[in-house]
């Protein structure tokens, strides 16, 4: 009882000091919508907060991902990293060592190459932001596009610069840098994305706004010429190709592996063909039990890199059926271009 009634001071205490009535909010949040379905590596989190009463929030994410944000402004933006499926964050206001209030989100990360997260659960749905007009953001953001952004930045013209220096020139000649600067911060960064040139993609004439209608492929043979004229005229093409979905593998923007891949390439195909993993399938399971690698031994073919599905089989299309990769016409002499000792 005792304890109790001490407690209750004491919230009544900070309740004043803090100007706050026990109902109000001191966290909203202002983006996404909570229960939203998103399909990339990171969320943007946005949200409001007296600033007079919050010295800190406190940002917990999947994985133990923990961060603090010391809050200069009213209205907070930030990144939060995303797994696979359901992710909470959780959002804690403090003055001092006193907790004032906390709020939370669900966001769902669906994937089309991860079979258990492909459907989001009941509830969930995709908010597309720049469907609607979010005039609470143009106080602080331009949200539309300018001449500059119609432009390639030549970064290049500017190899001396630090990266604080470089980011400011992004800033000042693209929009969509102030809230997506993310988007291009893992080591593999592809050519336009590199130089912030969003719109040679996304069209913010079309509906809704930036989209990217089914079947990028048309999109990427713009500039992948080569690559349009060489696999379009083979006999066998891959299905995720052949539909023209070439972001099922790459990421359009940046990814943490070589190509742009959203997965190393061996964990990528096996995403789809969970049954080549023994790698028994190359051998028919007569020679070996244990199959022939796939993985983890040098490429005899490829300087540096291992062995992967793609020592084998190419991952965009072939003359010849199962995709064989080095243009071998058949299984024997694909065996040859790697294993010529043994049959010399
Ligand atoms: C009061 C000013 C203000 C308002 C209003 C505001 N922002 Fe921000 N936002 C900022 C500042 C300052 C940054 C720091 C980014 C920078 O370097 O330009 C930022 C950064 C961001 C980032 C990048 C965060 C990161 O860490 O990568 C996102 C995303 C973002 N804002 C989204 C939004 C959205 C969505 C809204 C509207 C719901 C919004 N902002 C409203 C000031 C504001
Ligand atoms: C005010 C901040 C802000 C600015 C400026 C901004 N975006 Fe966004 N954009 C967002 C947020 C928030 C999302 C939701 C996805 C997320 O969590 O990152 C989003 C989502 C998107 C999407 C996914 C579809 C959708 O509508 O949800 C595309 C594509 C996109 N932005 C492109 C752009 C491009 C291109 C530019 C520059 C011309 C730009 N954005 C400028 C905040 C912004
Ligand atoms: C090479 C074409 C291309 C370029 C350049 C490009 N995008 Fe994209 N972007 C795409 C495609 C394709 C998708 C949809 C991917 C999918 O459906 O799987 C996409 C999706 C997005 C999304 C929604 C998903 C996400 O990652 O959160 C955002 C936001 C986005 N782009 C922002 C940008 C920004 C900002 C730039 C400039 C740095 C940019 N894009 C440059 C092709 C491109
Ligand atoms: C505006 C022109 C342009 C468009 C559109 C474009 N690309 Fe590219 N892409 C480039 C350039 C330039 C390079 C070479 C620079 C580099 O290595 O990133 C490149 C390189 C690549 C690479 C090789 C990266 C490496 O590490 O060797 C991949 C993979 C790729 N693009 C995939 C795509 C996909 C998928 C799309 C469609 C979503 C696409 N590209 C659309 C210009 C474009
Ligand atoms: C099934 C997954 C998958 C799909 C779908 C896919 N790629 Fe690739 N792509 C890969 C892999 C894996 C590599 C790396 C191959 C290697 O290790 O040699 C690659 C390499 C590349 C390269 C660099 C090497 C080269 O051959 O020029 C480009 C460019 C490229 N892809 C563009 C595209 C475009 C454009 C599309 C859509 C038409 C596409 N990819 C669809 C998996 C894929
Ligand atoms: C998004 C799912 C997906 C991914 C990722 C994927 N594949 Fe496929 N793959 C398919 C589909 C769909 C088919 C066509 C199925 C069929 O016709 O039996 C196919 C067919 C194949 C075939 C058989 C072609 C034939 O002529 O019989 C080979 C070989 C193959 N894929 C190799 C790969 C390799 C190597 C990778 C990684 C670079 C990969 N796949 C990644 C979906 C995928
Ligand atoms: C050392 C070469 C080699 C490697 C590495 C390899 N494969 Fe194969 N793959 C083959 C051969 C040979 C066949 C034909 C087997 C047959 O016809 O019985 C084949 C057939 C296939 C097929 C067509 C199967 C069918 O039923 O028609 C797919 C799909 C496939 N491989 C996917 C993969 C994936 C995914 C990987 C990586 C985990 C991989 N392969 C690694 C040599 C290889
Ligand atoms: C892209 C190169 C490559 C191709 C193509 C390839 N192999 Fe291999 N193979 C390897 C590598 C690497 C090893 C592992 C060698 C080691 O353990 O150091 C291996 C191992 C083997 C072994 C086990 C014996 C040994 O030396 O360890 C057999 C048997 C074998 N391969 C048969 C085949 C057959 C049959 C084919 C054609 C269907 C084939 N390989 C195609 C690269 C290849």
């Amino acid at each position: 009882m005792q304890i109790k009634s001490t407690l209750l001071s004491l919230s009544f205490l900070l309740l004043f000091s803090g100007n706050i009535s026990a109902e109000e909010k001191v966290i909203t949040i202002n983006y996404p919508p909570d229960k939203s379905v998103r399909e990339f590596t990171d969320a943007s989190v946005s949200v409001s907060i007296p600033l007079s009463l919050v010295d800190r929030l406190h940002i917990k994410a999947e994985n133990d991902v923990e961060s603090d944000i010391i809050p200069d402004s009213r209205f907070e933006c930030f990144d939060v990293p995303l797994v696979y499926g359901i992710n909470t964050v959780e959002i804690t206001a403090f003055k001092g060592n006193a907790e004032l209030d906390s709020a939370s989100i669900n966001i769902f990360r669906r994937s089309d190459i991860e079979s258990s997260y492909r459907k989001p659960p009941a509830g969930y749905k995709q908010d597309r932001f720049h469907f609607n007009n979010h005039r609470e953001c143009a106080e602080c953001h331009e949200l539309n596009p300018k001449e500059t952004d119609k432009k390639p930045v030549d970064l290049t013209t500017f190899s001396d610069l630090t990266e604080k220096d470089s980011s400011a020139i992004i800033r000042s000649v693209s929009t969509c840098y102030s809230c997506h600067n993310k988007i291009t911060s893992y080591p593999f960064v592809h050519g336009p994305a590199s130089v912030w040139s969003c719109l040679s993609c996304h069209n913010p004439d079309s509906v809704p706004r930036y989209n990217i209608p089914e079947g990028e492929s048309e999109i990427c043979f713009k500039c992948h010429i080569e690559q349009k004229k060489e696999w379009l005229s083979k006999k066998y093409i891959h299905g995720p190709v052949n539909i023209g979905k070439c972001a099922l593998c790459h990421s359009p923007h940046s990814s943490i592996n070589e190509f742009n891949l959203h997965k190393p390439t061996w964990e990528l195909c096996t995403s789809c063909h969970a049954d080549k993993k023994s790698g028994r399938h190359v051998l028919g399971g007569m020679y070996f039990e244990k199959g022939h690698p796939t993985k983890d031994k040098p490429d005899p073919l490829r300087k540096g890199k291992e062995l992967t599905c793609a020592s084998c089989h190419n991952p965009h299309a072939s003359d010849y059926p199962k995709l064989w990769a080095m243009n071998a016409q058949g299984p024997f002499e694909l065996c040859l271009k790697c294993h010529k000792k043994y049959y010399k």
